[in-house]
C-alpha cells in the first residue's frame, strides 16, 4: 500500500514491490501518463513528482510514498487549460499527441523555475521527450508563447 497525492487528491493504492509509478498511475486510471519505452528513453511517461519532471517508468511506486504527483489530467483548472496546453494547441504543436502530455509537463516544470528560458534552455528541458511527428519547432514556439503569457505579456 502506498499513500500519495495525485492531482490534489489523497490516494492509498496497492502496489507490488516491483511496480513503477507509471504502472500504478495507469492502473488507477490516469492514462494521460503514456507508456512508450518503459526504460527511461522516451519521456512519454513524464509526470511531476514534487514539482520535478521525472520519468514515471523509472520511479518505483514505493519511492513515491507521501509525494505529490501531477499528471496531465491535473493541469487544467475548472475546465480551463493550463497556458502551456493552450499554447500547444494554438501553435499546432500536437500531432499524434503521444508525446504531448510528457512534453507539456516538462515545459511546466521548466517554466516554474525559469520564467524566461532561452531556446536552448527549452530544447534542453524537453530533450528527454521524444517526438516522432513534429520536429520540435512548434513545441519550442509553444513553450516560448506560454512563457510570455505566464509573464503577463501578450
Ligand atoms: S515510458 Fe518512461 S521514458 Fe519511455
Ligand atoms: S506529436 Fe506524435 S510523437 Fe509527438
Amino acid at each position: 500500500m502506498i499513500r500519495l497525492i495525485v492531482n490534489g487528491r489523497e490516494e492509498s493504492w496497492d502496489a507490488a514491490p516491483g511496480d513503477t509509478l507509471l504502472d500504478v498511475l495507469r492502473r488507477e486510471g490516469w492514462v494521460g501518463v503514456k507508456k512508450g519505452c518503459g526504460a527511461g528513453d522516451c519521456g512519454a511517461c513524464t509526470v511531476l513528482l514534487n514539482g520535478r519532471a521525472v520519468n514515471a517508468c523509472l520511479v518505483l511506486a514505493a519511492r513515491a510514498e507521501g509525494a505529490e504527483v501531477v499528471t496531465i489530467e491535473g493541469l487544467s483548472r475548472d475546465g480551463t487549460l493550463h497556458p502551456v496546453q493552450e499554447a500547444f494547441l494554438e501553435t499546432g504543436a500536437v500531432q499524434c499527441g503521444y508525446c504531448t502530455p510528457g512534453m507539456v509537463l516538462s515545459a511546466v516544470a521548466l517554466l516554474a523555475e525559469n520564467a524566461r528560458p532561452t531556446e536552448d534552455e527549452i530544447r534542453e528541458a524537453v530533450a528527454g521527450n521524444l517526438c516522432r511527428c513534429t520536429g520540435y519547432v512548434k513545441q519550442v514556439e509553444a513553450i516560448e508563447r506560454a512563457a510570455a503569457r505566464l509573464r503577463g505579456e501578450r
